[in-house]
């Protein structure tokens, strides 16, 4: 049994924690920073000696650049942490990243799933295949299943970490695999096929049904209609494996060595996805064991592990003494400076309360942990190193007024 998470408090408990995870999927509304986080924590991982894939979907441009998977397909790359190495970060292992390419994952999968050359062939150039590869890759949640399951199968890699689209498809990754099965199996798929089989439509496209013909004709032609077919036999015959496939990265799921990691920001809307979120995942008999609320606070402290929630009673006494013998104009910035503390902590203890808020929502045993909005930019590996120890510890709420 893993350790239970609500007992994770220290950075050790934390590693050790996650020392027994094997695959980490992050969801949550659009635009909170499941990528980055995503990111963060691959990078963490790597830097403690573990071999880490990060497979991202659709990364800010900036931040793919900084990875070097910018525009290479979905291509495993291995990322060079040695500008880290020179900072003086001890990498201990191993990052490498993938992006979805829609496309060419779709083909990728047809090309790995195809039992010979032909086969492959007759799918890759199938013009129904051609025009459906769009929208069949569009369920981005079932190539990232597909894709999950060869690395996973493979021993490349002791964690590989999932990143998922905005929370309206969050959890297609989770339906997935019933919904594909359930279209090779009763839909439309069989149908044709059956129809095939039974000899229906060279019946059809011949004397007897002259006036089927003549609409198939009109409409896509006879070649356009014996692709039809032969891309829906494809699938059918591979259907096998489809679902083989589709059931491993299930039970996988379920797992203890996976965990699902909900982030969110502490705005409102984003709570609500985010509430909601925790629910449906926690329906489908899934673990919630982290909630990641990023970009939470503002730091008003050197010490990057405190979160300052009110002004400090003696602040005005504090600056006063600061600024005896400075200048007037300089001065004069005092009660600026004072007006943006006390904003930044307002804003701060709404965002713990906010937390607090979603508590009883979430797996009693869920690790929650706040993430402040980081001072430099965090699409780069520097800025992605500097988010993770936020994601190890909880900062310490100081409270003095
Ligand atoms: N803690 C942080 N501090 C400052 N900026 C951040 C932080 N976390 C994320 N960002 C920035 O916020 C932006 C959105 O982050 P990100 O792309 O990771 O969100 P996302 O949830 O993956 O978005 P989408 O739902 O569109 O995929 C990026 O520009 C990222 O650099
Ligand atoms: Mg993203």
């Amino acid at each position: 049994m893993p350790e239970r998470a609500a007992s994770i408090e220290t950075v050790e408990q934390f590693d050790a924690h996650l020392d027994g995870k094997r695959l980490i999927v992050c969801v949550g509304p659009g635009g909170v920073g499941k990528t980055t986080v995503a990111a963060s924590l691959a990078l963490r991982e790597a830097i403690r000696g573990r071999r880490v894939l990060v497979i991202t979907i659709d990364p800010a441009r900036r931040l793919a650049q900084a990875l070097g998977i910018d525009g290479l397909g979905d291509a495993i790359i291995p990322i060079d942490l040695s500008e880290l190495e020179a900072q003086g970060v001890e990498v201990r292992g191993k990052l490498a990243a993938a992006m979805f390419d829609q496309a060419e994952s779709m083909d990728a999968l047809m090309t790995r799933v195809s039992p010979d050359e032909q086969t492959r062939q007759g799918i890759l150039s199938n013009r129904v295949y051609r025009a459906m590869a769009g929208s069949l890759a569009r369920s981005h949640a079932y190539l990232a299943m597909e894709r999950l399951h060869e690395v996973m199968s493979g021993d490349d890699y002791d964690l590989v970490v999932l990143d998922t689209p905005p929370a309206r498809n969050a959890l297609d990754i989770l339906d997935a695999p019933g919904r594909l099965t359930r279209f090779l199996e009763d839909g439309v798929v069989k149908w044709f096929v059956t129809r095939e089989r039974k000899g229906l439509a060279g019946r059809l496209l011949s004397g007897g049904g002259a006036a089927v013909t003549k609409l198939f004709g009109m409409v896509v032609g006879r070649d356009l209609l014996d692709e039809t077919l032969a891309f829906f036999n494809v699938f059918y015959e591979l259907r096998g494996g489809f679902r083989e496939r589709a059931e491993a990265v299930q039970a996988m799921f379920r797992e203890p060595s996976s965990s699902f990691v909900l982030v969110s920001s502490t705005e409102t809307t984003h709570l609500d996805d985010a509430r909601a979120l925790a629910a449906s995942v926690g329906s489908r008999r899934v673990a919630l064991e982290f909630a990641i609320f990023n970009r939470a606070y503002e730091r008003l402290e050197a010490d990057p592990s405190l979160l300052r929630t009110t002004v400090p009673a003696d602040l005005d006494a504090q600056l006063e003494a600061a600024s005896a013998g400075i200048s007037d104009p300089a001065r004069a910035l005092v009660p600026a400076l004072r007006a943006a503390v006390a904003k930044a902590a307002a804003a701060n203890a709404s965002a713990v309360a906010a937390v607090e808020s979603i508590a009883a929502e979430l797996p009693g045993s869920c690790v929650r942990r706040m993430v402040p909005s980081a001072d430099h930019d965090v699409s780069d590996l520097r800025g992605l190193a500097a988010l993770a120890p936020h994601l190890a510890t909880a900062p310490r709420v100081l409270a003095d007024d």
